[in-house]
């Protein structure tokens, strides 16, 4: 078979690579319409870091992986067509901050309409989409193949399920793949040439099918209680840090109980990344479409609480800083959205950044994977002076440039490397009292008090030491 794959984005490369890996009988061809991203993918510097990747690419390119921009093509020669764009929310009109943009989706279906003259495809939505979204793009198919009578198309729900960061282990070895396709008999034929697909590598008992509605809310679904469980563990982590109480300590005596589990109730500075904030977002549009404002509200607290550990955490800093930040130099540890990715989409380090530039800090930030201009990208598209950026921002390159004469050290991102670092010469090269706001409750708290650093971190009270601090 071939196989295309429409995006080559977080989502699109990694996924089809891993089934090139695994697939050595079918060729796959992975299409945008960004060329210097098609270029970075046949080059040895991948346009995203996601641990394993490389090695995996460089085992099928050019083998039974190709990159392309040449997506016509692609298309045409294509039994299976992938769509793994991107679903932002959208930023105008009807739904604006709330609904997904279905532009790429919908521009994405309208390609391989174009091209496509003859035989059948099956097209899979991986992209994760509103419910429904499969009807639209199969109604832009249909026309297409009412006037092409030698075309006829398929639509089928395939979600992915991988986490940035575990993209590769995730591909492997997925819990469950779901695939959602029409109750009919051409539905059941397209089901099971994809099934056949994973059957490569997935166990047969970990491929679930059903009808494309309930596959396409299961994604959204799952990560909305994804995030739910993290706004949980988060407003736990507040009462906590009032009462005396450990939040590492509850989460550990909650996660024990079979019912709940141990997973994804990581107290933290609040949960970023492209899917959780958009898909939850998603879910309370559609049940406001749908005439269910209390269910509407039920999923918005979600993203509620998540605003509200960003901004408690930020005024703690202010607040333990003497209620000034003004031309404090601040060094924020981690920009994105969580460890072993370069991306920052939704990341709370910038949310937290953007609190600390307002009040005057002169912030350095140091990220080991993130780059320069995607920083700068970010401040400057959530702060409302672009030249504010420029007088209070300095991106480090080195952790020990980024804290010296520092007034504080924020943990945002819970990179390995940062419990590796030799806290008592960053000690020495900072400004006294010298804080660290651990956002993550990555460090060793102890140590770093024993070194003479106040700490604060999500969900336990800070000790008193001996000069009274908190
Ligand atoms: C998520 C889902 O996990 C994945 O199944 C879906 O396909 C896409 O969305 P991703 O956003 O890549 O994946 O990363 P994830 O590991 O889920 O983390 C999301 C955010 O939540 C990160 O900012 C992370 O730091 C935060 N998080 C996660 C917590 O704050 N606490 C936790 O216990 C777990
Ligand atoms: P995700 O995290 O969902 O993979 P990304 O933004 O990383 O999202 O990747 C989506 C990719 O899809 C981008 O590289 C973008 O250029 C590509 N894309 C969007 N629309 C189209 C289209 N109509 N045809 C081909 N590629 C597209």
């Amino acid at each position: 078979m071939k196989v295309c794959c429409i995006g080559a984005g977080y989502v699109g490369g990694p996924s089809c690579a891993v089934m090139a890996l695994k697939c050595p009988q079918h060729a796959f061809t992975i299409v945008d319409i960004n060329q210097k991203r098609i270029d970075a993918w046949n080059s040895d510097k991948l346009p995203i870091y996601e641990p394993g990747l490389h090695e995996v690419v460089k085992q099928v390119r050019g083998k039974n992986l190709f990159f392309s921009t040449d997506v016509a093509k692609a298309i045409t020669e294509a039994d299976i067509i992938f769509i793994s764009v991107n679903t932002p929310t959208k930023t105008f009109g009807v739904g604006k901050g709330r609904a997904a943009d279905l532009k790429f989706v919908e521009s994405a279906a309208r390609s391989i309409s174009a091209a496509v003259t003859e035989g059948h495809k099956v097209v899979v939505e991986k992209s994760t989409v509103p419910v429904k979204a499969a009807e639209s793009i199969s109604k832009i198919l249909k026309t297409s193949s009412s006037v092409k009578p030698n075309a006829s198309f398929q639509v089928l729900s395939n979600p992915e399920f991988l986490a940035e960061g575990t993209a590769i282990n995730d591909l492997l070895y997925p819990d469950r793949v779901l695939i959602g396709g029409e109750q009919s008999e051409e539905g059941q034929a397209a089901i099971e040439l994809l099934c056949s697909l994973y059957e490569s590598w997935v166990p047969g008992e970990k491929i679930i099918t059903m009808n494309t509605w309930s596959s396409e809310l299961s994604k959204l679904a799952a990560n909305a209680f994804l995030a739910q469980r993290i706004s949980s563990i988060n407003a736990i982590s507040a009462v906590c840090e009032e009462t005396g109480a450990n939040v590492q300590e509850v989460a550990h005596a909650v996660g024990t109980d079979k019912r709940i589990g141990p997973y994804f109730l990581k107290a933290s500075v609040g949960f970023g990344g492209s899917c959780f904030q958009k898909d939850v977002l998603n879910l309370v549009y559609l049940c406001e479409c749908l005439n269910l404002p209390e269910v509407a509200l039920y999923w918005q607290q979600v993203i509620n609480i998540n605003e509200y550990q960003r901004r408690r955490f930020a005024t703690k800093i202010v607040s333990s800083l003497f209620n000034t930040v003004t031309n404090k130099k601040i060094a924020i540890m981690g920009f994105a959205f969580k460890k072993d990715t370069m991306d920052t989409r939704e990341s709370s380090s910038i949310y937290i950044s953007q609190y600390l530039i307002e009040e005057g800090a002169r912030l350095t930030i140091y990220d080991p994977k993130v780059q320069d201009e995607q920083i700068d990208r970010d401040l400057k598209s959530v702060c409302e002076d672009d030249e504010l950026v420029g007088r209070h921002v300095t991106i480090s390159h080195d952790p020990y440039d980024a804290t010296q004469g520092a007034h504080a050290i924020v943990v945002c991102t819970e990179w390995d490397e940062f419990k590796t670092y030799d806290y008592e010469k960053i000690y020495q090269s900072m400004f006294k009292p010298a804080f660290i706001f651990d956002g993550r409750l990555l460090l060793d708290h102890q140590h770093l008090e024993s070194i003479g650093f106040h700490v604060q971190t999500i969900g336990k009270r800070a000790s008193v030491t001996q000069n009274g601090y908190h």
